[in-house]
């Protein structure tokens, strides 16, 4: 997003009053609320609480017993695919569908039967849908002036939200007048300027092109951090939900699969899903054939013979000799060698290896992405930084014979 774009900006002048930064109750500094988003007080009370919500429609369950936590101030992304359930549930906490059963709080007050307009949420939805008769400003005020705040408040709060979201200057623009990128911050700066709690997105960036968007969500994190507002933000693109998330929810048919920091996700996926979802993994199946409870870790074999130990990434899984598994290396993981290295045959304790021919590699700018065939492992996925330095390791040819050597804490450990 350029922030040089503000034609004819007014230099604007704040009074000491800042209050759209702020919601409305116990305001949170920056500081503080940057606190809150990486250590959260079990004691205190969540913005949302979602617990045990179920919603059906007909004969379909859109949410399925859901249970989470929203803490204050945080970033909280909803990721997964198409169909399950991240509408259905923004739409229960703005207030716009009834749960079948179970409850929502909001700053600890059940809402059942509490209509949307009476919740202290506000949602930017992925058709922006401004008012086309009225201008910027009329269109950042509408809520204001459904709530008959005086003409000198609504035009303090529309300044303010304006310049929040780098838009002072264009206050008489009428929307046709934007881009597909300003008509968005219009959006929001519509919904902060009522101080919200909570601000709930659906997929507000899905309508712009690539590099917009990208551009979008570093705005919209570093916003979330002016102001304090607790976000729930809702993605199928996995992408999206890494660069902006303090916590990502990860649901699958109405489910939660995992929720954490977008490290956890990527380090310690729980389930075959989840490696999936988040990342790209290459995944081995495998049966367990030793535990050891005290590191955490499992020794698994492939059918042809490849023996790896792993973490296994889900605390509660209950491992035992015999089980199937899933075993995922993610492809940055394997180190590619030519055999002119002469790699020692046996894998130095602490390290997997197998050997393979390259099959192909293909281009990706910043990166090459080779698939081994390998005999041990099958077919594998392995990327490698494309670097330039005269001393960096030298791309692979079709055909040719190679090692590939990764750590053991790579290994993945997965319930099937
Ligand atoms: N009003 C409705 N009536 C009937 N079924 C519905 C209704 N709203 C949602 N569903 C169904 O509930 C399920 C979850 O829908 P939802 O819109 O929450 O998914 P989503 O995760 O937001 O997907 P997308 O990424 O495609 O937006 C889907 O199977 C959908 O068809
Ligand atoms: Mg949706």
């Amino acid at each position: 997003m350029t922030t040089s774009a503000t034609p004819n900006t007014p230099a604007h002048e704040h009074g000491g009053d800042h209050d759209v930064h702020r919601p409305a109750t116990a305001a949170p500094t920056h500081a503080e609320a940057e606190d809150a988003s990486h250590q959260v007080d079990p004691h205190a009370i969540p913005d949302v609480a979602i617990v045990d919500v179920t919603k059906r429609f007909d004969d379909v369950t859109a949410v399925d017993a859901m249970s989470l936590s929203v803490a204050s101030g945080a970033f909280y992304s909803f990721l997964g695919p198409s169909g399950c359930g991240k509408t259905t549930t923004l739409r229960m906490i703005a207030g716009f569908e009834q749960p079948t059963s179970g409850e929502i709080y909001l700053a600890g007050e059940p809402v059942a039967g509490v209509p949307p307009y009476r919740r202290n949420v506000n949602t930017v939805f992925q058709h922006y849908a401004l008012f086309p008769h009225m201008n910027v400003s009329q269109n950042v005020g509408y809520g204001l002036r459904q709530k008959k705040a005086s003409k000198a408040d609504e035009a303090r709060r529309v300044g303010e939200a304006l310049e929040l979201v780098r838009l002072s200057g264009y206050e008489q623009r009428r929307t046709w007048e934007l881009s597909g990128g300003q008509q968005q911050r219009v959006a929001l700066a519509r919904a902060l300027v009522n101080h919200p709690t909570v601000l709930l997105l659906d997929e507000p960036l899905g309508a712009l092109d690539r590099k917009l968007r990208h551009e979008m969500q570093i705005e919209l994190k570093q916003l979330q951090r002016e102001v304090g507002i607790t976000f729930i933000y809702v993605t199928h693109d996995q992408e999206e939900a890494l660069t902006m998330s303090d916590v990502i929810v990860v649901m699958r048919d109405g489910r939660i699969q995992q929720q954490g920091h977008p490290e956890d996700l990527y380090e310690r996926p729980v389930n075959r899903f989840v490696a999936g979802f988040v990342g790209t993994s290459n995944f081995l199946a495998a049966k367990v054939v030793g535990i050891d409870a005290a590191t955490g870790t499992a020794t698994a074999e492939t059918e042809s013979g490849l023996r790896m130990i792993g973490r296994i990434t889900d605390p509660d899984a209950r491992l035992a000799a015999g089980d199937e598994v899933t075993v995922a290396i993610r492809p940055e993981a394997p180190v590619v060698e030519g055999l002119e290295a002469a790699a020692p045959i046996a894998a130095a304790d602490g390290t997997t290896r197998v050997t393979g021919q390259i099959k192909q590699g293909t281009y990706l700018g910043d990166m090459i992405e080779y698939q081994i065939d390998t005999e041990l492992a099958g077919s594998l996925v392995v990327r490698r930084q494309n670097v330039r330095a005269a001393a960096g390791p030298r791309a692979f040819g079709p055909g040719e014979a190679v090692t590939l050597t990764w750590n053991d804490e790579a290994n993945l450990v997965l319930g099937t």
